[in-house]
């Protein structure tokens, strides 16, 4: 079922500027302007609405958008609007009788807006409302996508308030110890924040009530923190609860004495509905060394510290509090990016047959949970998707972190074991090549080849069991070891009878000369080996 246009004529996607105070994403940017063009739309963007994230009017127009100036002109023009931030009253006056918008809504939180976009007869599809467990629905997660962009930027806050580096040092002027991370509330923006900050060398630690959370905040380089009490913390969909009165007093426990032992607290923590935990008291924060920096992600919604000030960045007891409420605007181009291609996917599931109509189709379990109106009718909230669960780790955001690469930690990480029968067939190969090399080589050969092979299986094993953050270290040290050459040049210097039965002089003076160099090596090498290992002893 077709929605706005008549069917066969392409729809006209509209993109306003955003108007909310200090918002400087867009909904779209000029290479996905290109892609809905090929998926048969046809695209207006507000004139100045990617000015903020850095996306100039021309470099849409190149794209193919048509520009136009003024809200009013654009939202009339528009059959669907893609869109940030929820409409105002006056936005919502300016969508179309029975037009389709695609934003944040946020139903549960404002009942108002959705009267009025009913009153629209407005079909509309909140992008908060995805059923993001959906594993087909991950690519329109732009809630995961946002949260993400605001975890990197957390970090990036704190790391610019705090008065030292980030990562341990060995300085001409001294050793410098790495930064201590507290992270509290390992969701989409936590686990965001844990990857950026262990790339840039802290010490990460972090908490959650959901206890599942713990491999996904070791596999990106932090340290899992549990709290003293039993208790599961996961109210469902992948959210938490709020805790029991015990938990939350073993909880500030052990935030109190993590307070006094890092440099950097994170807080992230939320739970869907509810105001924000307070998990940061002002005890706490007098108790933080002076120079410390808080930053409080739930500023928002009210704050997990209870001395954050919304929207601002406040010192107090000699503690930087952030409570930036735009993390996400502070990097616009790159959220405007994710959002656009977000949206994107979306209308790729809206417009299956490529010709420039969309159809809300509320039999797909995906639309039908994004689609919160249907032509003026609400239809939200949608039931619980039938789908299974997929696996949180799939939210996983896409952040750097070296020491977190699959297949290469200890043990060899969590690459597949080889099928029994498999490792039969490689073995029975193996053999058979070893027997018929033997039958037919030399005896000296035969020796030789043994130890090559079991020189390659031991440097196997050797190598992939150590972490790749370790690898070059690991190459350091097998440089100083590759300096047994210098036993050779020890029997070397012992005088030779040369072919007149005397000591072969050139020949002792190159064994010295090789152990003069093999020294430097074999010294040097395990100098430097210990120097690296330095930086990564915590
Ligand atoms: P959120 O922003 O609502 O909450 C942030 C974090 O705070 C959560 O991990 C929550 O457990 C934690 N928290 C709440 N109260 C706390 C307390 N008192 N102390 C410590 N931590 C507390 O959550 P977000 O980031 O939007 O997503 C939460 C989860 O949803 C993800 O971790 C994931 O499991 C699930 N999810 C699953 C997806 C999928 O399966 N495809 C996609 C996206 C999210």
């Amino acid at each position: 079922m077709e929605t706005g246009a008549t069917a066969g004529t392409a729809q006209r996607i509209g993109v306003p500027r955003e108007i909310f105070p200090g918002e400087k994403r867009v909904a779209t940017v000029p290479e996905v302007v290109e892609k809905l063009i090929k998926l048969g739309f046809k695209v207006s963007v507000e004139s100045g609405a990617g000015d903020l994230a850095n996306f100039s009017d021309d470099t849409y127009r190149a794209a193919g958008a048509e520009i136009i100036e003024g809200a009013a002109t654009l939202w009339a023009a528009s059959d669907i609007v893609f869109k940030v931030r929820g409409p105002s009253s006056e936005e919502v006056g300016l969508l179309r009788q029975g037009g389709t918008l695609i934003s944040f809504i946020w139903p549960a939180q404002n009942p108002e807006l959705m009267q009025q976009l009913s009153a629209r007869q407005a079909t509309v599809l909140a992008i908060d409302a995805l059923p993001r467990t959906l594993s087909r629905a991950q690519k329109m997660d732009a809630l995961t996508s946002q949260a993400g962009v605001a975890g990197y930027r957390a970090v990036i806050e704190a790391a610019n308030a705090f008065g030292r580096f980030f990562n341990g040092q060995i300085t001409a002027a001294g050793k410098v110890a790495p930064a201590k991370v507290f992270i509290a509330g390992a969701g989409v923006a936590g686990l965001a924040a844990i990857g950026t900050a262990a790339s840039l060398g802290a010490i990460v630690r972090a908490n959650d009530t959901r206890a599942e959370v713990a491999d996904q905040v070791v596999s990106l380089g932090g340290e899992f923190v549990k709290v003293d009490f039993e208790e599961e913390g996961g109210g469902g969909g992948g959210y938490a609860k709020v805790m029991s009165e015990g938990f939350q007093q073993a909880q500030r426990d052990m935030y109190a004495k993590q307070a006094k032992e890092v440099d950097v607290i994170i807080t992230t923590a939320l739970i869907p509905g509810k105001p924000a935990p307070k998990l940061i008291t002002a005890e706490m924060v007098k108790s933080m060394k002076p120079g410390s920096v808080i930053v409080d992600m739930a500023a928002e919604q009210g704050g997990n510290c209870e001395l954050t000030e919304p929207g601002q960045a406040v010192v107090k007891h000699g503690v930087t509090i952030v409570g930036y409420t735009d993390l996400v605007s502070r990097l616009a181009k790159q959220s405007s990016t994710l959002y656009a291609s977000n949206l994107f996917r979306l209308t790729e599931e809206l417009c299956k047959t490529k010709d420039g109509v969309i159809n809300v189709n509320m039999e797909d379990e995906a639309i039908r949970g994004l689609t919160v109106t249907k032509a003026g009718s609400i239809t939200w909230p949608a039931p619980a998707p039938k789908q299974a669960a997929a696996a949180p780790t799939a939210a996983k955001p896409a952040v750097a972190a070296p020491a977190a690469k699959k297949g290469h930690g200890h043990g060899g990480g969590d690459s597949e074991p080889m099928a029994g029968s498999k490792l039969a067939i490689v073995f029975g190969v193996a053999a058979a090549l070893f027997w018929l090399i033997g039958a037919s080589a030399p005896p000296a050969f035969l020796g030789h080849f043994t130890v090559f092979v079991l020189a390659c299986f031991v440097g196997y094993m050797v190598v992939w069991n150590v972490k790749p953050a370790l690898h070059t270290p690991l190459m350091s040290v097998t440089n100083a070891i590759s300096s047994i050459i210098a036993i050779g040049a020890l029997v070397q210097i012992s005088p030779i009878a040369g072919a007149a039965g005397r000591p072969n002089d050139w020949i002792s003076w190159v064994a010295a000369a090789g152990i003069v160099l093999t020294a430097i090596n074999m010294f040097g090498g395990f100098a430097v080996t210990q120097r690296m290992l330095a930086m990564f002893r915590k």
